[in-house]
């Protein structure tokens, strides 16, 4: 379920025209996707909705005509009549960008509406060995990649070797891409004593050439140009955010990041358009918190021993021993189970058992005012119904004092969370029909007040209930 804290009209009278970053607030996984393809439903066909940054590391699940589609690479607003665009800030695996096209139903036609940037990076298969022999040498200073390369091929882009999608065309293409998986093999031997062997590499050079087939195919445009087309014409564009802003490389817990600029001011730089073009943003923020991955994250239930446990187990594993867990359990641990069960916190894009926890509202804060958030969508509010009392970390305790900055290296700090609890309310939110239960009233009212979103933006109970979307 989704709760918008006001309707705002696409095309207010202050954003007209400008770009809407749509960017989760959290550590990914806020259901930005879901978002996105909600709006997606009301765009038409010379609207726009573009990916400013990440690779297939994202994996936003969309619900179509009752299938369920995990989405790495397309703009989640696929199954709409606005044109896509894969941004200039992206890194592109062509064959799994191929993968993921075949995968959509052949009635719904796309390939028309898409088109990607010249400028994206393209993750070659080297990138991916990379990535994993890497995380694997780092052993418990792991980051916990998704394993898709990202890292790498971002590498490659400030190192100034990157291949892009512009030089596809070219007919030294082969020669650069050799050249390039040369480079890596040695990097690979030479860093990581691991040698590259030919059957390794075969079948996913075999799909990196068929992606690059495919890719041809495209229609390739400029960011710019097409953001800027669509604007000047009076028509909207949606910047489709992926991972979430606490996974930003420059203002995320570093090194716990990914490799790209995840916050709004990335959607500049993703597309090659000027700020000025870029509205407020819709902020993405999901009742509870989840984070895949290493790092700190101080309202984890369960701390270390679920950190750890979500580290070294697999769904089944966890099925196994809690096959039903118990949300009113003693044990923090076995609540974080139960919310994971609840939510269905299992990586989209890996499998991975989320970590699960409360939600954390300096950090919330932070994200809110480094992304200039206007708007806020609360999302999986109907997961907390299995909970009798659920809490939300108001402040910290670091070095015995309270307080709501966020330290420079969370990591480093001992951080203890202070907490508000709040009654959940019986049953279904579904059984209240479109009104919310008083409980949840008041812990949505609490959350807008503590995030300073109440004033003139949700001004009375009657807008919240009217706004309630189910889905
Ligand atoms: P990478 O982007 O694969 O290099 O992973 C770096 C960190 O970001 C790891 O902690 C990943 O689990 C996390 N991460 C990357 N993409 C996502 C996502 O889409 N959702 C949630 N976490 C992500």
């Amino acid at each position: 379920m989704m709760i918008h804290t006001h309707s705002r009209n696409l095309v207010s009278p202050k954003n007209k025209f400008q770009v809407i970053p749509v960017i989760g607030l959290q550590w990914g996984d806020e259901g930005k996707g879901k978002g996105v393809a909600r709006i997606a439903n009301v765009l038409n066909k010379n609207d726009l909705i573009v990916r400013f940054q990440g690779g297939n590391n994202a994996g936003h699940t969309i619900w179509h005509k009752g299938k369920c589609f995990v989405f790495h690479l397309i703009p989640s607003g696929v199954f709409g009549k606005a044109k896509i665009h894969l941004g200039a800030g992206m890194v592109i695996n062509p064959g799994a960008l191929a993968k993921e096209a075949k995968e959509i139903p052949k009635n719904i036609s796309f390939l028309n509406r898409m088109s990607v940037s010249p400028h994206a990076v393209l993750t070659i298969p080297t990138h991916l060995i990379l990535d994993s022999v890497s995380e694997k040498t780092k052993g418990k200073k792991k980051i916990g990649s998704t394993g898709k390369g990202i890292s790498p091929s971002y590498t490659d882009l400030t190192l100034r070797r990157a291949l892009r999608v512009g030089d596809i065309f070219y007919s030294d293409f082969r020669k650069k891409y050799e050249m390039l998986r040369d480079e890596h093999k040695k990097t690979l031997h030479q860093n990581f004593n691991y040698d590259v062997s030919a059957p390794e590499l075969k079948e996913a050079e075999q799909n990196f050439w068929l992606g690059i087939k495919f890719l041809r195919s495209l229609q390739i445009i400029e960011s710019a140009e097409i953001v800027t087309k669509t604007l000047s014409k009076k028509h909207k564009v949606i910047a489709e955010g992926a991972q979430g802003s606490l996974l930003d490389v420059r203002f995320g817990h570093y090194p716990f990041v990914t490799s790209s600029h995840t916050i709004s001011g990335g959607v500049a730089t993703g597309l090659g358009i000027p700020p000025s073009y870029i509205g407020g943003a819709i902020g993405i923020l999901k009742a509870y918190v989840t984070k895949v991955g290493e790092g700190p994250f101080p309202t984890e239930l369960g701390g270390k021993e679920s950190s750890v446990w979500c580290r070294d187990k697999k769904v089944n594993d966890e099925k196994a021993k809690f096959p039903e867990p118990d949300p009113e359990s003693k044990s923090e641990f076995e609540q974080g189970i139960a919310l994971r069960k609840f939510g269905h916190e299992i990586g989209a894009t890996t499998g991975r058992l989320r970590r699960t926890g409360w939600i954390d509202i300096p950090l919330l804060k932070y994200a809110i005012k480094i992304n200039g958030v206007e708007e806020l969508v609360l999302t999986k509010l109907d997961v907390l119904s299995g909970f009798k009392k659920i809490k939300v970390c108001t402040q910290y305790i670091i070095d015995g004092k309270k307080t709501s900055e966020i330290p420079f290296d969370l990591a480093r700090v001992n951080v203890k969370a202070i907490y508000k609890s709040f009654p959940v309310w019986r049953g279904k939110l579904s059984d209240y029909g479109k009104k919310l239960p008083k409980e949840a009233l008041i812990y949505v009212k609490f959350l807008e007040k503590i995030l300073e979103f109440i004033k003139g933006i949700f001004p009375d109970t009657d807008t919240l209930i009217k706004d309630v979307n189910f889905e």
